[in-house]
């Protein structure tokens, strides 16, 4: 079976294509299950956004609108055609969509119909495209992409959640293109997931793949979302994420001391929920009385620095703490990280660490699937998803679990 993957649920327009075969099962014995990765396509508007200093979600759309249609024709080299569109049975599906979407999403709908490839039917079985949690502007251009795709090459469309992607990303052991037939890494159950993004934090019990509990989640900002307001305090641009994880690593090099010490928030609560918008302010706070004690308008660079360490290691000790509390509370056989702030070095070493503590296998995503990705959304797709008896719908706070 061939998905197409669409995602669409943030600042990232990414389209994938993969092969699978056999049955996924949570018994590993009875697992048939392959995956074979044919092409992964990832646009970024971060630096787009960078001047907005976070996500600007209407220009997030436009912008979505306008690079769907270019990367379909590029992913699209790497498919068959199985057959061929006439100009008729085109025009008759583009009209019959357009009082329905041309007003709403005019750069999606523009470029599509004028994108003669589109006739040429690609060998793809179904299409897999997230319908939140994630912006609701944006996540519409994607599922709107996927339906006006799904009606021309009569093929099923499937609705992924992100998180869940996410979770299937860091099972892939390799996400090379024209790659390998694999499978996927072993899921010994109950497994414990901790995705961390942008807007997301949650510590997640996994029954089996799509059966899930959420055990703990942030109660005001994510944490990648802390990374990106405590950047801007640094004077970092958006996403502050790597240039944070930067400044932190040559603080270690450099040996400096960080002079400041931030809370590590929730760490003696006994739940397993997570606060990281009072880090922040103990960051604002922390930079301004360093600006007083100098006398300066500016941060010195070693000040950044030990800041960033300081900062790295308060999240690292908090999500270490809840981790461990986690695995414990469900007594994980596996753990799952997934989610942009991933990429992290420290908190990847860190879990890592946890991993050989409790002697269980930890899964941490590659770089290319860790910040959002089509790949992991086609995956999900393949691995268990449904045609909905329902409209597709853009929904912001899908939540994975109740
Ligand atoms: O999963 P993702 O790409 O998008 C969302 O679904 O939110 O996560 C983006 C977040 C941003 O906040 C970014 O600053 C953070 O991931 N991030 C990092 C690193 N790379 C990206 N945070 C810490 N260290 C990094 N190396
Ligand atoms: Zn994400």
């Amino acid at each position: 079976m061939i998905t197409l993957g669409i995602e669409t649920s943030c600042d990232e327009t990414a389209l994938a294509l993969i092969e699978t075969r056999g049955v996924y099962s949570s018994i590993t014995t009875e697992d048939t299950f392959e995956c074979r990765v044919i092409a992964s396509l990832i646009h970024s508007q971060a630096e787009l956004h960078s001047a907005y200093g976070g996500v600007f979600p209407m220009l997030a759309k436009r912008e979505h609108g306008k690079n769907i249609t270019p990367l379909l024709e590029e992913i699209l080299k790497s498919t068959t055609a199985r057959g061929a569109l006439k100009n008729e049975q085109f025009e008759s599906v583009i009209e019959s969509l357009r009082k329905e979407m041309e007003s709403k999403d005019p750069d999606l709908f523009g470029a599509i119909e004028k994108a003669d490839f589109l006739k040429h039917v690609p060998n793809i079985d179904q299409i897999a495209v997230t319908e939140g949690p994630g912006l609701e502007p944006t996540l519409w251009v994607g599922i709107n992409a996927a339906r006006i795709l799904g009606k021309l090459w009569d093929v099923s469309v499937v609705p992924v959640n992100h998180m869940e992607g996410h979770i299937v990303a860091s099972l892939l052991a390799s996400d090379a293109p024209g790659g390998q037939w694999q499978k996927l890494s072993e899921l010994n159950l109950p497994a414990v997931a901790l995705l961390i993004s942008g807007g997301h934090t949650e510590l997640i019990k996994i029954n089996k793949l799509g059966d899930y509990t959420i055990l703990g989640q942030t109660k005001d900002d994510a944490v990648g979302e802390a990374f990106d307001k405590v950047a801007r305090l640094l004077g970092l641009p958006y996403p502050g994420g790597p240039h944070i994880s930067r400044l932190s690593n040559e603080a270690i090099e450099e040996g400096i001391v960080p002079t400041v010490k931030l809370p590590r928030p929730m760490i003696d609560s006994p739940n397993l929920d997570l606060s990281f918008s009072g880090l922040k302010t103990a960051v604002l706070y922390a930079v301004r009385a360093e600006l007083k004690r100098t006398g300066t308008e500016q941060l010195s660079e070693i000040s950044k620095k030990g800041i960033a360490l300081e900062f790295e290691r308060a999240v690292t000790e908090t999500l270490e703490k809840k981790l461990r509390g986690a695995i414990e509370s469900v007594g994980a056989q596996s753990v799952i990280v997934g989610g942009g702030v991933s990429a992290n070095s420290m908190l990847r070493e860190s879990f890592k660490n946890i991993g050989k503590e409790y002697s269980v296998p930890v899964y941490l995503p590659s770089t290319h699937t860790s910040g959002d990705n089509a790949l992991m959304i086609a995956l999900a797709g393949a691995l268990h998803g449904k045609v909905v008896d329902r409209p597709l719908k853009a929904e912001g706070t899908k939540r994975l679990a109740s």
